[in-house]
């Protein structure tokens, strides 16, 4: 099945060289064909250097792009800064990932350059489009996570005490992820024994869940958690107090595969990084070669919306995450889940 999916990869990659070869007469070619990428941090995960970098550079550059991917490194005036000097460069594209807001300064003085401007995978006010996965479904099946988890432990979701996390409300994911996630806890019944503030920045997950979990002195049935980076910190107090009780999360990071297959996370969401960036690239030359580009999906603001389909990844999938290409068994299989490895075919 993945095996289908990569092969669509390269004919778009493929479709989007043939536009900007045809470009390629253009006196314009030096700055055309520059596709500059702003990454938000290194550290609300590792998805954006170690899983998009990657497939950026790898997508943009079949396309024909010369890629210019830059991190932020959470800080939002760098994030500026940056822009400014691929600005100065000169940009044929943007494509932007959201830093608290940073994003749509920079979108709006691109835009006033005649750049186009992708908000890539976190929405963006003035964005031209915004590619990302479908983040309803994704907040979707991690309340489907914490219902599976509470069923198969034989717990009730209406009586269950269930601290509710979310990501950085300043990224409009956060906001799509938990509206998901509701549209299937609340119909069960499910209710919040603590909500914890939304954060993207690990340690500060595992500050705020300490403080919930002494707020519920200590009575945790499951926890929503918005990413594998805060469920990592979250488990790490679980843990500390030994309990294993459901717990979701996102990104398939190699921390969160681990969880998956050690029974300390019901499941995470996995988001193929090739799915996106071809998703983008095929947005991006379509605009090149002034096609109409259709989508499906408007945020509430009117942006116009490319979401690809996420999947979820419980202990019997993860090998099909490795499979991808998208984490390595050397990485995964390290000392105490060798065995969980051995037992779902991680290898
Ligand atoms: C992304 C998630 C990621 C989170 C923290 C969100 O916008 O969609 O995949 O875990 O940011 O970086």
């Amino acid at each position: 099945m993945k095996k289908s999916s990569l092969f669509s990869i390269a004919a778009v990659a493929s479709a989007a060289a043939l536009a900007l070869t045809g470009c390629s007469g253009s006196t314009d070619t030096a700055k055309s064909t520059r596709a500059c990428v702003i990454l938000p941090d290194a550290d609300s995960g590792t998805r954006w250097e170690s899983g998009d970098r990657p497939a950026l550079e790898k997508g943009l550059t079949d396309a024909g792009f010369e890629a210019d991917i830059q991190n932020a490194q959470s800080d939002a005036a760098k994030y500026a800064t940056i822009a400014d000097s691929q600005l100065t460069k000169g940009c044929g594209v943007m494509v932007l990932v959201d830093y608290q807001g940073a994003g749509i300064e920079v979108a709006k003085k691109a835009k006033e350059q005649g750049v186009p401007v992708i908000a890539y995978d976190r929405p963006i006010a003035g964005a031209d489009y915004y590619v990302s996965f479908d983040n309803n479904t994704v907040g979707a099946l991690q309340g489907q996570m914490i219902l599976d988890g509470l069923a198969a432990a034989g717990k009730d979701p209406k009586t269950a005490s269930i601290i509710y996390s979310s990501g950085d409300p300043t990224d409009g994911n956060a906001k799509m992820f938990l509206d998901g996630a509701l549209s299937v806890l609340d119909p069960a019944g499910a209710k919040a024994a603590f909500t914890m503030t939304g954060t993207w920045d690990g340690a500060k997950a595992g500050t705020l869940f300490e403080q919930a979990f002494t707020a519920v002195k200590g009575k945790v049935d499951a926890v929503l958690a918005p990413n594998d980076n805060n469920a990592a910190s979250i488990i790490a107090i679980l843990d500390k107090n030994k309990l294993t009780v459901p717990v979701s999360g996102q990104d398939a990071s190699v921390a969160g595969l681990q969880n998956v297959l050690l029974g300390k996370q019901t499941a995470t969401v996995y988001k193929p990084f090739q799915l996106e960036v071809a998703a983008a690239i095929d947005v991006i030359s379509k605009l090149l070669k002034g096609e109409t580009v259709t989508t499906d999906k408007k945020l509430d603001d009117g942006t116009p919306y490319i979401a690809v389909d996420p999947v979820s990844v419980g202990p019997d999938k993860v090998k099909d995450v490795v499979a991808d290409g998208n984490a390595k068994a050397a990485d995964i299989c390290t000392a105490d889940v060798a065995a969980a490895c051995a037992k779902y075919g991680v290898n």
